[in-house]
């Protein structure tokens, strides 16, 4: 059986379009929407091919209209891509938003999956560096093979023993400095990680036809072409 890891797509369909792989199954943990404009297709493909889905924080920030504290550059472009949300989706994909689970357990291929957007400590916020012990701490009380997880928008396996810790990195807007839509495969218990380069430039031009503001444009298309560096002006 061939299982397909996604997660942090971010509104960037252009990014996700990009990933051409036959499978089985399709685990998407979290952050469908927001920092991209293209929210729509992103949600109607999940709710499409995934056999599971958990709930990332910028999915429950669009369902329930969350009011952005802070002014930091990315935080801007979240409550502006937010705004761009409220128009381009329905109460069904707002539906779909809102009834996404915090956490998911299911059996594939003889294996256990725990799925989680972030940690089960703090399961959409919590930014868990890849550190054994901590992940371990976390972990206490979950049996699973695989413990899937986004949010940290950087490719991550941590081997604890029984378990693997999985991140497959974000489709849509990677802070690892590659930038090229990332997943990831696990086929008979093996995993393996996986980017494919996509058209930036239309991904860009997709957000101005939407209507975001030119200097949140500028930061995406940083974002997008440094691989989740801030430019120096913001
Ligand atoms: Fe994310």
């Amino acid at each position: 059986m061939r299982i397909l890891l996604i997660a942090d797509i971010h509104a960037n369909f252009v990014a996700l379009s990009a990933i051409q792989e036959s499978f089985d199954a399709c685990l998407f943990l979290g952050d469908a929407v927001e920092y991209g404009t293209d929210s729509a297709p992103c949600l109607d493909w999940i709710r499409g091919h995934a056999t599971a889905v958990v709930r990332g924080n910028h999915d429950h920030s669009t369902a329930q209209r969350v009011q952005s504290q802070g002014a930091s550059p990315l935080r801007r472009l979240a409550a502006a891509t937010r705004a761009i949300n409220e128009r381009v989706l329905t109460a069904s994909h707002r539906k779909f938003l809102s009834q996404m689970p915090l956490t998911r357990s299911l059996e594939l291929d003889g294996q256990k999956f725990f799925l989680v957007h972030a940690t089960p400590r703090d399961p959409m916020d919590e930014y868990l560096p890849e550190d054994a012990h901590a992940w371990q701490q976390r972990l206490s009380f979950i049996e699973a093979d695989f413990v899937c997880v986004g949010h940290t928008h950087k490719p991550m396996q941590l081997d604890l023993g029984q378990t693997q810790v999985i991140n497959p990195g974000s489709v849509g807007q990677p802070r690892n400095g590659v930038p090229e839509a990332h997943y990831a495969i696990i086929e008979q218990g093996k995993v393996s990680f996986r980017t494919v380069p996509y058209d930036i430039s239309r991904a860009v031009e997709q957000m101005r036809e939407a209507g975001l503001e030119e200097s949140l444009i500028e930061l995406s298309e940083h974002l997008l072409r440094t691989g989740g560096s801030l430019p120096a002006s913001v």
